[in-house]
């Protein structure tokens, strides 16, 4: 057991370090920036458990330089920056951390629906600048979200969450996702991605992304949609195309949108889409909370130490 040695790519918060180094040696990346492309490829040489952020690249050409992995545990719910049709090949296990982050994500879906709906960017952006001038019944008119309809896409465990929110707003759920979720409660109503989009009033992505995925809101998609709405990312950014969401922000095909993850990510300061001003972005702050990111840190390294000494992990992608 001893003989185990961990890299860790970022500073984990909580317990996370303690649990992993109850099972061999662990080497961390200790710079407050995702971990240089070049030092995972020289630590990961004799590496047998490796715990990962989103911003790793967890690809074929890493394994290769791995003979010895056997486990690779991400602190984060969303694996698309792993192959895992190459982990699978290799027979590397491979966790993440579901559940623990669920409501805390589904908070921040509606706090980004209520800020882009309501202005709440072009509000503080006027207060910081003194253009806060006397009480105008015109000024920064925004669309309700009590007793509207929400299209939720992706029906898993956060658009769920997301799903039980609308009921203290009064509102009506839709949902799209491969196939309907067996519900007993007629609400919330399984549509196809079209329809959806066409009778939401607002829309929540809340997606996993995939090939499949990948531009699932894109020119015609966002055509569908209501004027009045407002479109909301809580998944990755590639769900959405940037481009086409541009182009409909300032072209009035949509309300508004509010991004907790961008494409590119991170976004720079001078994209067209930081510069909209019905677009409200905040820095992939999902699962930020202090119990939210220690639950995750401790979940990953529980499901290292499991991997490595031969049990089940908590919360498997690859078993
Ligand atoms: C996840 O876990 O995939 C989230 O994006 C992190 O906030």
């Amino acid at each position: 057991m001893e003989n185990e040695r961990i890299v860790v790519t970022r500073q984990p918060p909580g317990q996370a370090l303690a649990i992993l180094e109850s099972a061999g040696s662990v080497w961390m990346w200790t710079e407050d920036r995702p971990i240089e492309r070049q030092v995972l490829f020289d630590q990961i040489t004799t590496a047998t458990g490796l715990y990962t952020m989103l911003t790793d690249h967890v690809d074929e050409a890493l394994l290769k330089c791995a003979p010895d992995l056997r486990v690779v545990s991400q602190m984060a719910v969303g694996v698309d920056n792993i192959d895992l049709a190459a982990c699978r090949n290799r027979g590397i296990k491979v966790g993440h951390t579901p559940d623990v982050l669920t409501e805390t994500t589904a908070d921040l879906a509606w706090g980004l629906l209520i800020a882009a709906a309501r202005r709440f960017g072009e509000g503080t952006r006027d207060v910081a600048a003194g253009r806060w001038g006397d009480w105008d019944p015109n000024y920064l008119i925004g669309q309700d979200i009590h007793g509207s309809t929400v299209g939720i896409i992706g029906f898993g465990r956060i658009g769920r969450a997301v799903a039980r929110r609308a009921v203290g707003f009064g509102m009506s759920v839709l949902y799209t996702q491969r196939r309907p979720v067996d519900l007993s409660d007629p609400q919330p109503s399984f549509v196809p991605l079209n329809e959806l989009l066409e009778r939401s009033d607002h829309v929540i992505v809340a997606a996993p992304l995939s090939t499949e995925t990948h531009h699932l809101i894109s020119t015609n998609e966002l055509r569908l949609m209501k004027p009045t709405a407002t479109l909301v990312n809580i998944g990755r950014g590639p769900l959405v195309d940037s481009a086409a969401l541009h182009h409909a922000l300032t072209s009035g095909e949509i309300f508004a949108a509010g991004l907790d993850v961008t494409d590119p990510e991170p976004i720079a300061p001078d994209h067209p889409l930081v510069t909209t001003p019905n677009c409200f972005i905040t820095p992939h702050l999902g699962s930020s909370t202090i119990r939210t990111r220690q639950a995750m840190a401790e979940l990953a390294a529980r499901n290292l130490v499991a991997g490595l000494r031969g049990l089940a992990l908590e919360a498997p992608v690859i078993a």
